[in-house]
């Protein structure tokens, strides 16, 4: 390990000052403030496209705007914020597989900025990393056709240096697939009625109620004390059917959370990148910072229940509590109606798709090893001139991770669905074992992760894989990779910035 006694010990110390004096208080005490729940849940709208010449074209204008986080915040105060085409958060996208899409990106702030689509097959120039940076004023148009399963995709910026400041001021959003198997599946499917969005983060606001990133050095990153759902605090949603669908996702920049409900179970059907084999029963589901899961939580009439945020079990962690892991708080409230229409027992045929999206360890030809440590993945620093890793197209690859310090980390691949294969020698546990581009690693422990480089080469633009606690990426836990043709690989090593490109 490199990382020296005196090192860590700065670090326990940093989280222990971070911590206040939570430690004398109790560390079960929760740092998240209990809200009422009075306001109803945002759901955020379908985004409008049209078809020019067959592709579904889409527009999004990130832009600044103020919010209203009562009762967070005092009544009155508006807080100032950061959307997609509005004041916080964006629209839900949504396309069909098989399906070409365009988006026009335009860049209404006063930084550069960009956006990425987390968990989507696409070529690395359209993938919003931190080579295509669209400038102020500028708009971008990428442009791809969806080859994937359906799920429950997201985008966000990732302008080097700066995501953690852009997601957490509220520039996220839901990027929705479909397919013949998820559009015939027995499941909730009206959007924002039974088949609902939940966009989970945290906030810290100053006391004149505005955003605070906190900048104490605190290892995690932001850990706000007010917990919103799809940007509203305290929130509740109106349940009409028996039966409902919550695609969560943690679009926090450093809390993870272990979400559940206290008085019921629920079936998980799909992970980051589509459904399930089959639905599983579970009690909680822990969700690191870019990870999703879709549950189907069942109502009886007249019923009230809370989904909840249980301590979070982070593992191995130096002092847990500072990471959040002693925090339990209510998340949003379900309120069902005295009288509920039916809904169907979870179910689904497995895709047409599903023989050609398999992967098989058999066919795995490269095993590539990541140890991430302080900001580094490997010993090295994000250097946005170096290229990591070259992959041959077509390869199935095992990448072995592992966490060599006592913090958590998030870690995340662009382009590829990865199954997690084993965890510690052990199968991964329910929550893992679907389609994964994102997974929380608990530390001194290796997550063995299964992925295919289908296609998409370009020797000079690449993809990222990086640490998704955004404080983290930031400072460094980030590295590129590039997709080659066969006996292409000499061809690497010049870095095409594709971005400040405008028009
Ligand atoms: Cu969610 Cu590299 O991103
Ligand atoms: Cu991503
Ligand atoms: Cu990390």
């Amino acid at each position: 390990m490199r990382r020296t006694t005196a090192g860590l010990a700065g670090a326990l110390a940093v989280a222990l000052v971070a911590s206040g004096c939570a430690l004398g208080s109790g560390a079960s005490v929760s740092a998240v403030t209990e809200q009422e729940f009075a306001n109803e849940l945002a759901i955020p709208p379908l985004a409008e496209s049209r078809v020019v010449d067959g592709v579904r074209t889409f527009t999004l204008t990130a832009q600044e705007g103020t919010t209203s986080f009562a009762p967070a915040t005092p009544e009155g105060v508006e807080t100032r914020t950061w959307g997609f085409d509005g004041s916080h958060l964006g629209p839900t996208l949504r396309a069909e597989r098989g399906e070409r899409v365009a988006v026009e990106v335009t860049n209404g702030l006063d930084e550069p900025t960009s956006v990425h689509w987390h968990g989507m097959h696409l070529p690395a120039a359209m993938d919003g990393g931190p080579h295509q940076e669209v400038a102020p004023g500028e708009t971008w148009r990428p442009t791809w056709e969806i080859d994937q399963p359906a799920a429950t995709l997201w985008y966000h910026p990732h302008p080097h240096g700066a995501t953690e400041e852009h997601v957490y001021r509220g520039l996220a959003g839901l990027f929705l697939l479909d397919d013949d198997a998820s559009r015939a599946a027995d499941l909730p499917q009206t959007y924002g009625v039974d088949d609902v969005p939940v966009i989970v983060q945290d906030k810290a606001f100053d006391d004149a109620g505005q955003l605070r990133l906190d900048d104490s050095g605190r290892e995690p990153g932001t850990l706000g004390g007010t917990v919103t759902a799809n940007g509203t605090v305290g929130a509740f949603h109106e349940v009409t059917t028996e039966r409902v669908r919550l695609r969560l996702l943690n679009g926090s920049t450093a809390r993870t959370y272990q979400l559940g409900f206290e008085d019921r179970d629920m079936q998980l059907v799909a992970t980051d990148g589509g459904l399930l084999d089959q639905p599983l029963t579970l009690e909680q589901v822990r969700l690191a910072p870019g990870e999703r899961a879709e549950v189907v939580v069942t109502l009886q009439p007249g019923d009230t229940t809370r989904l909840h945020s249980f301590e979070a079990d982070l593992g191995d962690v130096v002092v847990p509590f500072a990471m959040g892991g002693n925090d339990a708080f209510d998340v949003l409230e379900l309120r069902a109606a005295d009288e509920l229409a039916p809904s169907p027992e979870p179910a689904w045929e497995p895709s047409v798709h599903a023989p050609d999206d398999a992967l098989h360890e058999a066919d795995a030809t490269v095993t590539r090893t990541f140890e991430l440590d302080d900001r580094r993945i490997n010993g090295r620093r994000m250097d946005m001139e170096r290229i990591d890793e070259v992959v041959t197209v077509g390869s199935t690859e095992v990448w072995e991770v592992r966490s060599i310090a006592p913090m958590p980390h998030s870690f995340h691949v662009h382009d590829v669905q990865f199954r997690v294969l084993s965890v510690d020698g052990d199968a991964p546990p329910p929550e893992l074992a679907g389609p994964k581009d994102t997974v929380y690693l608990e530390p001194n422990r290796t997550y063995r992760l299964l992925m295919r480089f289908e296609d998409y080469t370009d020797p000079h633009v690449p993809y990222m894989f990086h640490c998704h606690m955004l404080r983290h990426e930031d400072e460094g836990m980030m590295g590129q990779l590039v997709v080659v043709e066969p006996g292409d690989e000499d061809a690497v090593g010049r870095v095409e910035h594709a971005g400040h490109a405008g028009h």
